[in-house]
């Protein structure tokens, strides 16, 4: 069993998107006994509410379903749980190094590292108009991807 935590900083846009297209493939390869997966937000601000509208709708577009998924907030406590921790950007990453124990023995890094070539941040669309929301599915969509691969791999489930 692995278990992946997703991380934005609302856990209202990008995260919840990667949370849903990654348990859509997941589920699409049959591995959903094996792979757990959450989402969360740096920042409290959404607690408890449902994903941007925006997200959802472009999302469903894609056959990902959003609409079940509610915000919190990412806590010293996710450390104990997941094995794998993926930050949307290097802020969030920087953020969660801090909530980070010293002897967390997982992997805390970059969603878009996984990309070839690697990149660094899937940009904050909360701001900007539906093109952001595209390209953050797109940039997520071949994330998930190299990341289901990769999990198979140490699973050896490929
Ligand atoms: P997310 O996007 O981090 O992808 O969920 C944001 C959502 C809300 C805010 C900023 C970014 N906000 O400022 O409320």
């Amino acid at each position: 069993m692995i278990r992946v935590l997703f991380v934005c900083l609302g856990n209202i846009c990008r995260s919840p998107s990667a949370h849903g297209i990654f348990r859509t493939k997941v589920a699409a390869a049959g591995l959903e006994a094996f792979i757990e997966i959450d989402s969360a937000g740096t920042a409290a601000w959404h607690e408890g509410k449902s994903p941007d509208a925006r997200s959802v709708s472009h999302a469903s577009k894609r056959g990902y379903d959003l609409s079940d998924l509610r915000a919190r907030q990412a806590v010293a406590a996710d450390f104990s749980k997941f094995d794998c921790i993926l930050a949307m950007d290097s802020e969030n990453l920087a953020n969660l190094q801090k909530l980070k124990p010293a002897n967390y023995s997982g992997h805390l890094g970059l969603m878009l590292n996984f990309l070839q070539p690697p990149k660094i941040d899937v940009p904050d669309p909360y701001y900007g108009g539906e093109q952001g929301f595209e390209s953050v599915l797109d940039m997520l969509e071949l994330a998930c991807d190299a990341l289901l691969e990769k999990i198979q791999l140490q699973l050896r489930l490929a």
